[in-house]
Parts: C-alpha cells; structure tokens; sequence
C-alpha cells in the first residue's frame, strides 16, 4: 500500500471537497494522500452522539479495512439558541426526499431561531473533532472551532453547506463570501488539525513497515 518512501495516509471521507481540503492542510507532511472512495471503503453509519465518537468510528473502520493509518472527521454547525443543534445532525437537516439540499438545512435553521424566540445575534460556532487511528485499534483525537454568529438572510453563494449563514467573531464578511481556502486555513478543521500536529508528525516518521 505505501508508495515508495512515503507514508500512506488514508483519508476516511468520500466527500471530494473534504479530500482536497485535507489535502491542501496536510501539504506540510510527507504524506500519500489517499481517499477512502479510492479505496473502495464502505461509509460507516455515523451512531454516536457526538463529534470525537463519530469522528472515532469512521477512523477506525478505515484503518481497519485498509490496513493504514486513517484520518477522519466529524464537523457540524452549533446553534446556542437551539441548545447545540443542529450539531452532530447538520448534514441531517440538510436531507430531503430528492437528496441533502443546504437550501432546505438554511430554512430550518432559520424556523428553528423563529420559533425559539431568541433575540439576535444568535451565537454559533463551527465545530470539528479529527481522529487518527491505527489498524490495531490506536487512536488520537483532537478538536477545533470557530465561533461567530448566524446572518439571516444568507450572504454570498462561496463555500458549502451552512456557510451562507455563519461569519466569524471579528471578520466583516460571512464565510460565504471569502474565498475557500482563505477559509478553509481559519476553519475548525484547520484548527483542529494544527491540534493534532505532534501525533501527525509521529506518523509521517514512522516507516512503512515500522506498523502501519
Ligand atoms: P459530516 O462531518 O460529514 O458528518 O458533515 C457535517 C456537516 O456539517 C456537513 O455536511 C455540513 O453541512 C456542515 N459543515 C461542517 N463544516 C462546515 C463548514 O465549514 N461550512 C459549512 N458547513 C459545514
């Protein structure tokens, strides 16, 4: 599985922006980038209650179906009106019977801060949990995030899923309006991954035969 010298590292997303994101993060490493759609791995169903517990599972099946050590993530968008929500259920929200639609996320978020009653500005923060994890079971987690508010109406039409609605603390525009990888070096994945530096480092020094 290793490609020359280099460090496989498995990726455990089939979301192509994901893939290339992590990429774009991860330039800084010796790493062989490879994503889990290449690999022909399955999606794991996402049953934990949290960011780490999610983020943990997809890891380790990874690891574990293809031998590597595997990198995955769990993000979502926190609402404090709405007691944390949509958190761990963001891409949920999004589905409809013709497919996931961030159109449709949008406007339940907004019913959903209607209905609460609570006065603007409605706090939020983007969260994400990273786990890296072994074949033999090992793993390490980190987190990260970006706090802000939401905007209603949505701005902007950059990035994916809820960033129409989000700016971050401090910055004029939302993250709907900056370019992607202006965003994606401040994101809570970004940040989560500079957490998770010193295990990453670890791994692209060990070698090929030292255990994948
Ligand atoms: P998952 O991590 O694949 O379970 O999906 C998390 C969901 O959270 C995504 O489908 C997006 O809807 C949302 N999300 C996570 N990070 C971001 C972001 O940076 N911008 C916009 N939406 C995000």
């Amino acid at each position: 599985m290793a490609g020359g010298a280099r460090r496989v590292l498995v990726i455990a997303t089939h979301n192509a922006g994901k893939l290339e994101e992590f990429a774009d993060l991860l330039k800084g490493y010796d790493f062989e980038i490879v994503g889990a759609g290449a690999l022909g791995l399955g999606v794991p169903e996402e049953t934990e209650a949290d960011f780490v517990g999610n983020a943990a599972l997809k890891a380790l099946a990874a690891a574990r179906a293809s031998g590597c050590v595997a990198l995955a993530d769990d993000s979502g968008l926190c609402i404090d009106a709405l007691g944390g929500a949509p958190g761990v259920r963001s891409a949920d929200w999004a589905e409809t019977p013709a497919g996931r639609d961030f159109g449709v996320a949008i406007g339940r978020v907004e019913a959903a801060l209607r209905e609460s009653g609570a006065p603007r500005p409605w706090a939020a923060a983007f969260r994400c949990a990273l786990a890296l994890a072994w074949p033999d079971g090992r793993r390490v987690t980190a987190e990260g995030s970006v706090r802000g508010e939401i905007v209603l109406p949505g701005r902007g039409s950059l990035g994916h899923g809820y960033d129409p609605i989000f700016r971050a603390e401090g910055e004029a525009k939302g993250f709907g309006e900056i370019d992607r990888w202006v965003k994606n070096r401040q994101s809570h994945r970004a940040r989560a991954l500079a957490e998770m530096e010193p295990a990453l480092r670890d791994v692209s020094r060990e070698t090929s035969a030292g255990g994948a």
